[in-house]
């Protein structure tokens, strides 16, 4: 696609086995003309958003895409990870039909991961598969749920076992939309741009905890970069594994525990973000313990947690909740749970873990 209009968003392209797209990263996207070129043509375009992000960027998104598509309306999903399930995919799904949305329909998921996952998985199963393309608005789905085709909804059993791997057309991270989003959701947000450090970049590593101020500050350039490197660490990832046969399974560090954390509590206690940051210092503390890192390491990797306004001891569930709510994760094997642990900074690796350290560890990262 031309970006003679968007001359300032960087593009990193992802190959997958089943799709190839550009991660456009910049300011003003939004608005730019060059943004929503060459997208599938449709008679139909619906806007999936929720009922706090339509109000701020709906019509201006709309705006851009009247150019492109004669119909274009907007669905407003009611706000919140709990409402990532099936009453309200069946609101998308009811709606394209009261529309009279065709195959070539496209939908833009506008919004965070939330919007995002649930108008993926609308989009893979309407008629069997329309087109999407993801609008993120918050730094968690610019980082990473917006990018490598993870759809789903929730279960009350488990977080995202209802799903799909449906790839988006385009992804359109305009860093402009992440001056209203709360301070919170930011410090959310950052779990997941930590997450990339240790998992595959030492370097990256380094400069996040070099430059954690600024972007909890939210410095333009700070968050351009951390936003452009994630999204080269996932799309590099994502490209060598698209239905996480294998390697992918080093994105969800921290998400064994976190996920526990988030079912545990009830949807929505908790933010994903901060689910994953308590279970990031978890993951790096069993690592620490079953002697693949020093303890050194995963100190570290707490302090930087907690300097990024996350917590760093997770609830009291018992460790038995916990230890059952985990053995429900996507990577549990015959029961058995499977972790993603730390090696050595930028390296990681997939594996089980003797209960009796995942015990030491509940014991000492609970609060
Ligand atoms: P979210 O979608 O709930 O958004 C957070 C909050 O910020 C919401 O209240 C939202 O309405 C609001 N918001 C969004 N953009 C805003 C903006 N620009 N200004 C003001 N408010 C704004 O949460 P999230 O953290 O973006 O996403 C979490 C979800 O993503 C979880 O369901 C998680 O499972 C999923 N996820 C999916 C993947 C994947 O690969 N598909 C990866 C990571 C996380
Ligand atoms: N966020 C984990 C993944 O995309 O695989």
């Amino acid at each position: 696609m031309s970006l003679a209009s968007a001359a300032a968003a960087a593009v990193v392209p992802v190959h997958t086995g089943t799709q190839h797209y550009d991660i456009l990263i910049g300011p003003g996207l939004l608005d730019a003309p060059a943004t929503w070129q060459g997208l599938p043509r449709a008679a139909r375009a619906l806007v999936v958003s929720n009922t706090a992000v339509a109000p701020l960027y709906a019509s201006r998104l709309r705006q851009a895409l009247r150019g492109h598509y004669a119909e274009v309306s907007t669905i407003e999903l009611p706000d919140g990870e709990q409402h990532k399930d099936w009453p309200t995919l069946n609101r998308i799904f009811d709606r394209l039909l009261a529309d009279g949305s065709d195959r070539q329909t496209v939908l833009f998921a506008l919004g965070g991961g939330v919007v995002g996952d649930i108008t993926g998985f609308a989009a893979a199963c309407y008629m069997r598969g329309v087109p999407f393309v993801q609008v993120p608005t918050t730094l968690l789905a610019q980082v990473d749920s917006s990018v490598g085709g993870k759809t789903a909804i929730n279960h009350p059993a488990g977080k995202n076992m209802i799903g799909a791997f449906y790839q988006p057309q385009r992804v359109v991270c305009d860093l402009d939309v992440l001056a209203t989003l709360p301070q919170r959701e930011l410090c959310a947000g950052l779990a997941e741009v930590i997450k990339y450090g240790p998992i595959a970049d030492a370097e990256f590593l380094a400069w996040i905890e070099a430059n954690l101020d600024a972007l909890l500050a939210r410095d333009a350039d700070a968050l351009a970069h951390a936003v452009r490197r994630s999204c080269e660490i996932k799309a590099w990832v994502v490209g060598q594994d698209e239905r996480e046969g294998g390697l992918r399974a080093i994105l969800n560090f921290g998400h064994t525990f976190g996920h526990a954390i988030e079912a545990g509590l009830g949807y929505g206690a908790w933010l994903h973000g901060e689910a994953v940051g308590c279970g990031m210092v978890m993951a790096g503390e069993l690592s620490a313990r079953l002697g693949l890192v020093p303890p050194a390491f995963a100190e570290r990797l707490r302090r930087l947690v907690e300097r990024a306004g996350l917590p760093v001891r997770g609830p009291d569930l018992g460790a038995e909740r916990y230890l059952e709510l985990m053995r429900v994760d996507k990577k549990a094997q015959g029961g058995e749970i499977r972790f993603v642990l730390i090696e050595a900074p930028g390296r990681a690796v997939v594996r089980a873990a003797p209960d009796a350290r995942v015990r030491e560890v509940l014991a000492a990262c609970v609060a």
